[in-house]
């Protein structure tokens, strides 16, 4: 068996078109990244138009914010620009030689999304999926290669935290473990390979931190101290601040698989569930400061 060590580069395929399947925030920010680093042409689908057409006139006006800040000239603004690209229709996928999927956490909805996306591309195009617990093997149980399926997992915000975790399931093969380990090199991230276990590495330790916060909450201590109370520990983000950053849909689902998996060891919280279904913990001001705190 290989090592799980570093791959040989050698091996790695040639990532000349990526697909990107979902337009949310996530797969926006990231569908940035590698038109930016990797320069080729980048597709994104989603559900309909309407979503496609938000996720590409996204990733347009961030374009437009780093000529704003003169990151990048007009001319590579425009090359940029000319490279992203919307549809509906999966067969536009056909001449990705990797594939990216950051679509909500539902496993059959993964499952399917890959499925169908297989029925497209060469056998030779690297799958990968953006799930942040879900396990990756399973995702490829529909798969007819599910040596070519990766986690890569991007931390929020993709543009400005470094890591990424690559999941390798027990399927994944070294020449796929090799092109996400080069791709994440191109993209000038650190990765990490990590093993196909629930929340992989950092959401292990992040589910802890958010469950016990929630835990306090759950259990009578109101927001507020707890939110207090977690300030001075010098992390950048408190608890609370960090579920409205990643989502609370996100990190509810977090919580409930680590709760899942090892239910002695970890808390899920109906309030967070009931949270996420309003979409914010704390009532902000039009500033977006948090009240009261
Ligand atoms: N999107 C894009 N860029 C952002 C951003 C956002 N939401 N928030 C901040 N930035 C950028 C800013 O533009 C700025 O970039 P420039 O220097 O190029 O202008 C840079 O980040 C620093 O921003 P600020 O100085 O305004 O803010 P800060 O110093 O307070 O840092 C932070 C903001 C980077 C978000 C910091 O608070 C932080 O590191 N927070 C922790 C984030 C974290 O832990 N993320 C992991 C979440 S878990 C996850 O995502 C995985 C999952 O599966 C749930």
């Amino acid at each position: 068996k290989r090592p799980a060590g570093a791959p040989d580069k050698a091996i790695a395929r040639k990532v000349t078109k990526v697909g990107i399947v979902g337009a949310g925030l996530m797969a926006s920010q990231f569908a940035l990244l590698f038109v930016r680093r990797l320069q080729v042409p980048v597709v994104i689908t989603d559900l309909d138009q309407g979503r496609v057409d938000k996720g590409v006139a996204g990733i347009r006006s961030e374009i437009d914010a780093l000529l704003g800040k003169g990151r990048i000239s007009p001319d590579e603004s425009n090359r940029l620009k000319a490279l992203v690209t919307g549809t509906t229709d999966k067969a536009d996928f056909a001449d990705c030689d990797w594939v990216i999927e950051a679509i909500f956490e539902e496993l059959a909805a993964k499952q399917d999304v890959f499925a169908e996306i297989e029925q497209y591309v060469s056998p030779e195009a690297v799958l990968a999926t953006n799930t942040s617990s879900l396990s990756v093997e399973q995702i490829g149980s529909k798969l007819a290669h599910p040596e070519r399926l990766v986690g890569f997992h991007f931390f929020n915000p993709v543009a400005v935290m470094p890591l990424i975790e690559v999941v390798n399931t027990p399927s994944t093969d070294e020449a796929t473990l090799s092109t996400a380990m080069v791709t994440a090199a191109k993209l000038r991230k650190n990765a990490v390979i990590t093993r196909d276990t629930p929340g992989f590495v950092v959401n292990r330790i992040l589910a802890k931190v958010l469950g016990e916060a929630m835990h306090a909450v759950d259990t009578g201590t109101p927001f507020e101290v707890v939110e207090q109370s977690t300030k001075p520990f010098g992390l950048p983000m408190t608890p609370f601040e960090l579920l409205e950053l990643v989502g609370l849909k996100v990190g509810a689902h977090v919580l409930d698989t680590h709760h899942s998996a090892f239910p002695e060891r970890f808390f899920d919280s109906q309030n967070l569930h009931k949270l996420a279904d309003l979409g914010h913990i704390f009532e902000r001001d039009s500033k977006g400061k948090i009240k009261g705190v």
